[in-house]
């Protein structure tokens, strides 16, 4: 399962790729906006900074098709020609993913709310589709097992396409997925941090620590106190 930041600061983006090797970044128009730059500097920059095999994914925001097209091949020629892009399941979009994979350009359908959306957008030749995992949840559906079935739909009927379930509020959701074997998630920088960090950890290095130290303080006579003797690594 891939997992992705679902961000566009380039500053929590180089903060999380130092601890992690994430597989990449996707982006919404809503979350470059938070960046308050133009938009397309700032997808550069992230493409600039990201390994090579890791996937950026930005997202076209006309409503017809031919302008739609028109976009993701502005953002394919200024960005990188490898950009997935992505594009809403609307009747419009859907025309859209046709005619871009027909170009042979990766395609990731986006703003899904059903399974049925997911396998129309793979059939039209989506690569990634993206549930909206806990924006489902919030209106009363079971967002999870929306993008279980969608993956199960993929593999019953052996298609090339994957799900890049999107939008999470905590890790347990993200769990559940991989347990199940989904394709990718892409999920904020907090959800993220929350995926690693655990205070029972963070506790028991600290005791090691403090017993390897009074193991040294016994054998050798010195006495360290923590911080002093964390220097000496
Ligand atoms: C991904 O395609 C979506 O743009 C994004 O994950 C939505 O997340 P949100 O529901 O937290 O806004």
């Amino acid at each position: 399962m891939l997992v992705l930041i679902d961000n566009a600061n380039i500053y929590e983006i180089e903060r999380l790729y130092s601890m992690y090797p994430y597989d990449g970044v996707t982006t919404n128009p809503s979350i470059l906006m938070n960046e308050r730059k133009n938009p397309i500097k700032v997808l550069q920059s992230i493409r600039d900074f990201l390994p090579k095999s890791s996937q950026l994914h930005a997202q076209v925001v006309s409503e017809s098709t031919e302008q739609m097209i028109e976009e993701a091949h502005f953002m394919l020629r200024e960005i990188d020609e490898q950009l997935f892009i992505k594009v809403p399941v609307t009747a419009q979009g859907m025309r859209a993913i046709h005619l871009l994979k027909q170009e042979g350009i990766n395609i990731t359908a986006t703003a899904i709310y059903t399974a049925m959306q997911a396998f129309m957008a793979a059939k039209a030749g989506a690569r990634y589709t993206a549930p909206y995992v806990n924006r489902l949840d919030n209106m009363g559906a079971d967002g999870v097992q929306v993008a279980m079935d969608i993956h199960t739909m993929f593999r019953a009927n052996n298609m090339e396409a994957d799900v890049l379930a999107a939008s999470f509020k905590n890790s347990q959701q993200i769990l559940n997925l991989c347990k199940h074997g989904i394709g990718a998630v892409t999920a904020s920088p907090d959800v993220l941090d929350a995926l690693i960090h655990h205070d029972a950890t963070f506790t028991a290095e600290e005791n090691f620590t403090q017993d390897f130290y009074s193991l040294v303080s016994e054998v050798t006579g010195l006495h360290f106190k923590e911080k002093e003797s964390r220097k000496i690594n």
